[in-house]
């Protein structure tokens, strides 16, 4: 029996080196990003691929920014970025999606990106349950994701992963908020693991589950407030 070359492990001080050389590796990630483009600070003009990894860095340190890294071996390979809505408000298509939305997720999938040389090979389709994994250890609740059809649009197109990874792990289509962008949402029970979690969404108790994990969520994030 084949089993999975990768391995997952949350972004943090320790795991930083590893993520900094991936992004090394692919030039900063569209010029000098460094995963900043969905946290408030943005990534735009106005800031420089230095400035972009000393903020991310500082989050790491302070704990508002959230990752899954996939490793294989001792390098890490991909990553799929999450967090509340607002640690990673600076989503695409977001007119749409609040034209449409009626309550706040507690997680949001904010994008996936597999280094070069790595792609096609399951980085991301082991990224998105190691996120899920991550979030069941923060305390579970909603998730969205805002993939793109891969069927229909060109892999640019795909930095929040393809739709059918997200239906693989239990996600259902909410609504679209572009031509082939949807908004994909699901339950996490808190300390499940994903394989549990997927098979938890898949029956009336993991559905029910959704409600009483909203009630916590709304208290939790007062005793952030
Ligand atoms: C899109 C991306 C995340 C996919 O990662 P990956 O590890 O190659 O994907 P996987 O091998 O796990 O495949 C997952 C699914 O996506 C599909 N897919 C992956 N790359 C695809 C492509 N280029 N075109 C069409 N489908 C694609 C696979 O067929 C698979 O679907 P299936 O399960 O229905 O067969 C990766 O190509 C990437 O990082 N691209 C750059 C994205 C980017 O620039 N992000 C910047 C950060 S915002």
């Amino acid at each position: 029996m084949s089993s999975s070359p990768f391995t997952c492990r949350a972004l943090d001080a320790s795991s930083w080196p590893a993520f900094a050389a991936l992004v090394e590796r692919n030039g900063g990630i569209f010029g000098g990003c460094w995963c900043m483009g969905f946290h408030p600070e943005g990534a735009g003009k106005d800031s420089t691929a230095a400035l972009n990894r000393e903020r991310k860095l500082g989050r790491v340190g302070a704990g508002s920014a959230h990752a899954a890294l996939v490793f294989e071996a001792d390098e890490c390979v991909g990553w799929c970025q999450f967090g509340v809505p607002e640690e990673v408000p600076r989503i695409k298509s977001r007119a749409a999606y609040e034209k449409g939305q009626s309550e706040p997720p507690d997680w949001r999938i904010a994008c996936c990106y597999v280094g070069k040389g790595h792609r096609r090979r399951g980085v991301a389709a082991a990224a998105l349950p190691g996120a899920l994994d991550l979030i069941a250890q923060l305390g579970g609740g909603t998730v969205e994701g805002y993939p793109e059809d891969a069927g229909s649009v060109p892999a640019g197109f795909l930095f929040n992963g393809s739709l059918s990874t997200y239906e693989k792990l239990g996600f259902t289509r909410n609504r679209k908020i572009g031509k082939h962008r949807w908004v994909v949402t699901r339950a996490v029970e808190p300390g499940l693991t994903s394989a549990e979690a997927t098979a938890a969404a898949g029956s009336p108790e993991g559905r029910s589950f959704v409600g009483r994990r909203r009630v916590r969520a709304l208290s939790d994030r007062r005793g952030r407030d």
